[in-house]
């Protein structure tokens, strides 16, 4: 097996799934690439790592033949609420480095290319309630417009070029490891880091925003299990749907309020997100990713709730 090279491994997602690529594969076979983000002691420990930035081609090329790159899993984006705000280089970075990793991977053979997607592919003419995999795709935000290229030129090289790409639509993650604070969706992650610290905290989303949540542990596992599905079984390439739970801020915080009966939430919406999570599903059919490749998820609302409180009070104190 050749070398895995995982993009934006300082991010929330990728700080998790080098880890545990290294724990599935040999350490030294799985390569942190990262950009401006410094990596934490045990990433740097535990096998090689390399600076990358996904927007310069001829870098990318190289890393990928120095390294001996066989399959890439792409985890570098700048997600939604950021994306707004910064349009250029979201666009260099979501759609011009997406580019740069199919066609670098193409040119060079690469065995796999993993390249998540997101809820944010979907918009107001999608149905909202168990999403369909395959349906009205009509985003408008820079994110969810970068997400929709991504899958679409993934099928595009699986289809016309014969590259192995596979990718999720992966809903807001929560995880105590590292703090995403660029989404739409990370309130979530942001109400436990509150209820800690001060025992209160202001929503910026509507306390009725239903929207689909997963715990990092199942993300991780999909992603892991995705790659590992026999070629020949798949019959959607780049864009599966995957589901876990949905909750609202309301139920998340009475959630909350059970571990720590002293948490208050109030809310002040954000105009920009909320019209963001407005336009996303509610919940997602998974079908197709349960019988293509097995995805099932193990995390409830109530699991979530008590191992994010008990890992995040250790982290925090
Ligand atoms: N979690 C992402 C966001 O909120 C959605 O994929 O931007």
């Amino acid at each position: 097996m050749d070398n895995i090279l995982v993009t934006g491994t300082a991010g929330q997602i990728g700080s998790e799934l080098v880890p545990a690529l290294r724990d599935n594969y040999d350490g030294d076979t799985v390569i942190a690439g990262w950009n401006k983000t410094p990596l934490s002691e045990d990433i740097l420990e535990t096998g090689p790592n390399v600076v990358l930035d996904v927007t310069d081609f001829n870098a990318l090329e190289k890393i990928v033949r120095d390294f001996k790159v066989g399959t890439i899993f792409h985890m570098s984006s700048i997600l939604s609420a950021t994306a707004e705000t910064i349009r250029t280089i979201a666009h260099d970075v979501n759609i011009n480095g997406t580019f740069n990793i199919l066609e670098c991977a193409y040119l060079n053979g690469l065995e796999k290319v993993i390249l998540p997607s997101s809820i944010a592919a979907f918009g107001d003419k999608t149905p909202r309630t168990r999403t369909p995999n395959d349906t009205i795709q009509n985003p408008d935000t820079v994110y969810g417009i970068s997400k929709v290229f991504g899958e679409l030129m993934g099928n595009y090289y699986h289809s016309k070029l014969g590259l192995d790409v596979r990718g999720i639509r992966l809903p807001g993650i929560i995880s105590w490891k590292t703090e995403p604070t660029a989404g739409t969706t990370d309130y979530a992650v942001a109400m436990f880091y509150e209820a800690i610290r001060k025992n209160s905290y202001e929503c910026y989303l509507a306390p009725d925003t239903a929207l689909p949540m997963m715990y990092m542990p199942d993300a991780i596992n999909a992603l892991i299990k995705l790659y590992q599905a026999d070629s020949q079984v798949l019959i959607h390439h780049s864009d599966f749907n995957i589901h876990a739970m949905t909750f609202t801020p309301d139920d998340l915080a009475r959630e909350i309020m059970k571990i720590n009966p002293r948490f208050e939430i109030s809310y002040k919406i954000d105009p920009v997100r909320q019209s963001m999570a407005d336009s996303w599903p509610i919940s997602l059919d998974d079908s197709k990713a349960r019988e293509e490749w097995g995805w099932e998820p193990e995390y409830t609302i109530q699991d979530l709730a008590e191992d994010m409180y008990l890992n995040l009070t250790k982290k925090l104190s």
